[in-house]
């Protein structure tokens, strides 16, 4: 950023200028022709200016200003490769790769300080290179503003981007890069990326590269190390994706959007449709407060925490065996967790292995947030087998046979269950399919004119796929699979995790489960269930439409938080339906020998 008020900065043209001779990432697209071009231009200008600032030409800098453009070529290219529609580049300074690798109908948003990006607008004139694909955001970063500047020049929150900081970090100061780390979370959704450059080494290297940036009139700002700028990331509620380790030694990171992370989210007008639903979903607040708070409550002493997943920690105890501890986002609300504690109270009693709770008054609250414990099951995942798939099967029916009849349950297992939790916080497979199709909805305007039929047929698929609504009901476990089973030391199967469970189509429970073995384990679990209950005609019928529903949901999923095309999902869901067909056809001839045997 220009020290000296109203010129361009001296860093952003050498790096241009370096990079007029490093070898290129190809592309069957784009245009290098323009971006050489251009920093040919901008090269033809700096040589004087650079002789004067910096000295000697430094061989370490060029190596490591060329793995960085190899390293950022390939995050674009890569990002193109997934359907990436949306490319924010921030301190853009004189990169050309919205001109190098421009492709339809993807748009790129540059933002740089006024006085660098009036130089480069005013350089693209004059060689009559035509950009259309860029919107120029002129922003000074060190004003608060990014987010709304953004949203006004029409970048899309809602669509999944890569945003790149290359070679931007160290000249902000840290409150503007926690200004800019915030702004940028509040304008992303799923899918989103962040790759960025800092060096974070305390090199002679990194201190001659300093000096120079500072005789250039462009001071280093900070200078933090990595620890401190995972913190950074992690207080703004980014994740840091894994990189190569390389990479990652050569200062160059990757982050995601933290749904779950616990600080407060700002809810800032900018947040994307498809952000919002993810921060219901997933933020959980004060983790940290956790341990303090369980051994308040329950006089325990509490050794270490660990995460297990999104809100479930597992909490090490130094006075008795270990806990789960499952904090629900405030927006489940207390009476969703009391059913889950009457279910598994109720499991307990009918002897079926599931977890335990951990205490009589197995729930609290954490900051408005429910917290129910139980205790955590020893043992380990068991291996995916025929044999788990058949046990599966077998408990399956069990807790089916068990809960057929209703009649004298408390009201917790009638209430509507089988939902999966990332779409429905608590409901049956009508809310679950109805939670996907909002999602396949609030994604509509990243499709274009042209693929309109395809969203339409997407949307249908999860609009009228199989609710199995009047199919014969019991208590369903919305993720009744291996990852959900433990194996005690005598080898017998567990079944965790009971939050979204209630009354449901048994159906819907089982063709999971058959979805997860697929087409060479389905004959193991119809086996299992086979040898206690029988499906009804009715549900037979329905094998195939009730085992495509579910990963019609993910599939779904998959297109709203823009892990797919509208067409790779349309294609996947015809996909999904024939597997689902093979595994109906192995189930019932699998269903038809037990029959014979019984
Ligand atoms: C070293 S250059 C890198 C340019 C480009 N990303 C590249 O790798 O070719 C740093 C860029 O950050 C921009 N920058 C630095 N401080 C800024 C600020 N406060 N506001 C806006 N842009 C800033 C500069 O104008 C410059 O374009």
């Amino acid at each position: 950023m220009p020290m000296r008020d109203g010129s361009p900065s001296l860093t952003a043209q050498r790096v241009a200028a370096h990079r007029l001779s490093f070898e290129r990432l190809e592309a069957p697209f784009g245009d290098p022709d323009a971006d050489r071009r251009l920093a040919a231009d901008v090269a033809a200008g700096v040589s004087e200016a650079a002789r004067r600032t910096s000295g000697e030409p430094n061989e370490r800098m060029v190596r490591y200003l060329r793995g960085r453009t190899a390293f950022f070529d390939r995050v674009v290219i890569n990002a193109l490769g997934r359907g990436v529609t949306q490319m924010l580049s921030i301190g853009a300074g004189y990169d050309g790769r919205a001109l190098r690798y421009a492709k339809d109908p993807v748009s790129w948003f540059e933002v740089d300080h006024p006085d660098t990006q009036r130089d480069k607008r005013e350089r693209l004139e004059r060689l009559g290179i035509e950009a259309p694909q860029i919107t120029f955001v002129a922003t000074d970063l060190r004003e608060p503003g990014l987010a709304t500047a953004l949203i006004e020049c029409g970048y899309e929150a809602d669509t999944p981007a890569l945003i790149s900081c290359e070679g931007l970090i160290v000249y902000l100061d840290r409150p503007a890069l926690e200004t800019m780390l915030d702004e940028l979370r509040a304008v992303v959704t799923t899918g989103t990326r962040l790759a960025f450059s800092a060096s974070t080494d305390r090199s002679p290297a990194r201190e001659r590269f300093r000096e120079s940036a500072a005789l250039a009139g462009e001071p280093a700002r900070n200078s933090l190390h990595g620890d401190q700028l995972a913190e950074l990331l992690a207080s703004a509620r980014w994740r840091t994706v894994d990189i190569s380790e390389r990479s990652r030694r050569a200062g160059f990171w990757v982050a995601a959007p933290d749904w779950a992370a616990t600080r407060r989210p700002a809810a800032p007008a900018t947040m994307s449709r498809i952000g919002q639903f993810m921060e219901r979903l997933h933020h959980r607040d004060s983790l940290d407060e956790l341990p303090g708070h369980l051994e308040r409550t329950y006089g325990i002493e509490v050794e270490s925490m660990s995460q297990l997943d999104s809100g479930v920690l597992k909490i090490a105890r130094r006075d008795g065996v270990d806990w789960v501890a499952r904090v629900f986002t405030a927006s489940r609300g207390e009476a969703a967790a009391h059913g889950d504690a009457e279910i598994l109270a109720w499991l307990a009693g009918a002897g079926f292995p599931a977890e335990r709770l951990a205490h009589p008054q197995p729930l609290s609250t954490l900051a408005s947030q429910t917290v129910l414990v139980t205790e955590h099951l020893p043992g380990r995942q068991p291996a995916r087998n025929a044999d788990t798939l058949e046990q599966l099967g077998r408990l399956l029916a069990r807790l089916h046979a068990l809960t057929a009849d209703d009649a004298a349950a408390p009201p917790a297992l009638v209430r509507p269950g089988g939902a999966w939790h990332h779409i429905a916080l608590q409901g049956g497979p009508r809310d679950e399919l109805d939670g996907a199709a909002v999602l396949v909805r609030a994604a509509e305007h990243r499709v274009g004119a042209d693929e309109r039929s395809l969203h339409r047929e997407l949307l249908e698929g999860v609009e009228t796929a199989d609710d199995c609504r009047e199919l014969p009901h019991a208590l369903i476990h919305p993720d009744f699979v291996p990852v959900n089973a433990i194996a005690g030391p005598d080898g017998e199967l567990s079944l965790v995790d009971w939050a979204g469970s209630g009354r449901g189509p048994r159906l819907w429970s089982l063709a999971f489960l058959l979805w997860a073995a697929g087409p060479g384990g389905a004959a193991a679990v119809a086996s299992g269930y086979g040898s206690l209950l029988d499906l009804e005609p009715s549900e037979l019928e329905r094998l195939d439409t009730a085992i495509a529903a579910r990963p019609l949901v993910f599939n779904a999923w998959g297109f709203a938080t823009g892990e797919r095309t509208v067409s790779e999902a349309v294609e996947s869901a015809a996909g999904v339906r024939s597997r689902a067909g093979k595994i109906a056809t192995r189930t019932r001839a699998a269903l038809h020998r037990r029959a014979a045997e019984r």
